[in-house]
């Protein structure tokens, strides 16, 4: 029986991480094997003297996750990776986005131009879609941004079955500060605004991300689509925010405001937005409408932590 929108069939996927140990990557892989799918998370350093690295990995093997060594470098260790995985989902940084190259051609050896075989493949993007909000980026974002499009544009090409997550902010870089850039803690008595403060954006907790990355990368219905993350209550503007943190604290702040060539690597996303441009329903959908039975962290939740 076909399932309805946003109705994932029961049946579980074998998903590979790769970036597993990064920001986000811990986030994706804790919520595959939360939600029951043979996961496995692919790692270049099994037995890492950094303490925390190594606690990760624990925490990995804990909630049951494979781990397994390997290395984008290493083209033998990613077929013998891609192989054993029905999803494989990227979550590489900034300077390895350009060789994801790699991890296509682990897809195309490992099904062998099997065209039953088919291995979904979520590139690392979780940012701004690059092909709208991220293509008004300045350098050096602009590059990441370009690196991303021509990633889509080369899994396309080699007829790969994919989902494109754009996931807009994480909370976690941008509310522990009231979303300022400079100085990088929390406000006291005064707030650095960046141009006007009345452009929305979007904030997302990395665990929502992680969950709805996964729920998306196995579902049929978002199988060649782009998934963007923009959830209601988390669409606000600095303005909005500071707002809402003054509501909170019960303190009114001075508001300083910063001209866009002073920060201008740092500001396009509010002073230009992007994330929230209007979505093609021939190829985009918006994740918490396709799963709303995941509660997500709204910014206020997010802000009580604050406190
Ligand atoms: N939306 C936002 O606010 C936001 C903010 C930042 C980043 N992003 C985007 O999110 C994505 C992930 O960034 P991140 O900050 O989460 O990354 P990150 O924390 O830097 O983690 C990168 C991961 O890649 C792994 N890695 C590096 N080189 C590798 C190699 N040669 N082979 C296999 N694995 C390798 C690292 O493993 P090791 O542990 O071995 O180093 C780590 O697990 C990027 O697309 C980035 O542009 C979005």
């Amino acid at each position: 029986m076909a399932s309805g929108a946003g109705e994932e069939t029961t049946a579980k996927s074998r998903i590979l991480v790769v970036g597993a140990t990064g920001h986000i990557g811990r986030h994706i892989v804790a919520a595959a094997a939360r939600l029951g799918h043979p996961t496995t998370a692919l790692v270049r350093d099994l037995s890492p003297s950094d303490q925390a690295k190594s606690q990760l990995l624990q925490s990995f093997r804990d909630a049951g996750v494979n781990l397994l060594h390997g290395d984008l470098y290493d083209h033998s260790s990613l077929v013998a990776a891609v192989r054993d995985a029905d999803v494989v989902i990227s979550a590489l940084r900034a300077p390895q986005i350009p060789d994801q190259t790699n991890l296509i051609a682990a897809i195309k050896e490992a099904t062998g131009g099997d065209v039953t075989r088919r291995i979904r493949f979520v590139p690392s993007e979780f940012g701004m879609d690059p092909e709208r909000g991220g293509g008004g980026a300045v350098e050096p974002v602009r590059s990441i941004y370009a690196g991303k499009a021509a990633i889509r544009r080369a899994v396309e090409a080699a007829g790969i079955p994919h989902t494109y997550v754009a996931c807009n902010y994480f909370a976690g870089f941008a509310l522990p500060t009231i979303g300022q850039f400079l100085p990088m803690s929390p406000p006291v008595d005064s707030v650095v605004i960046i141009g006007d403060g009345s452009t929305k954006v979007v904030f997302v907790e990395e665990a929502d991300i992680g969950t709805l990355t996964v729920r998306a990368a196995v579902d049929p219905h978002a199988e060649n689509k782009a998934v963007h993350i923009r959830p209601a209550a988390n669409t606000v503007s600095h303005e909005e925010l500071i707002a809402l943190w003054e509501k909170k604290t019960g303190k009114k702040m001075e508001r300083v405001y910063v001209p866009e060539d002073v920060l201008l690597t740092k500001i396009q996303a509010y002073i230009k937005g992007g994330m929230t441009t209007p979505l093609d329903p021939a190829s985009d959908v918006e994740a918490t409408q396709l799963y709303p039975d995941v509660k997500y962290t709204t910014v206020d939740d997010y802000l009580d932590r604050l406190l």
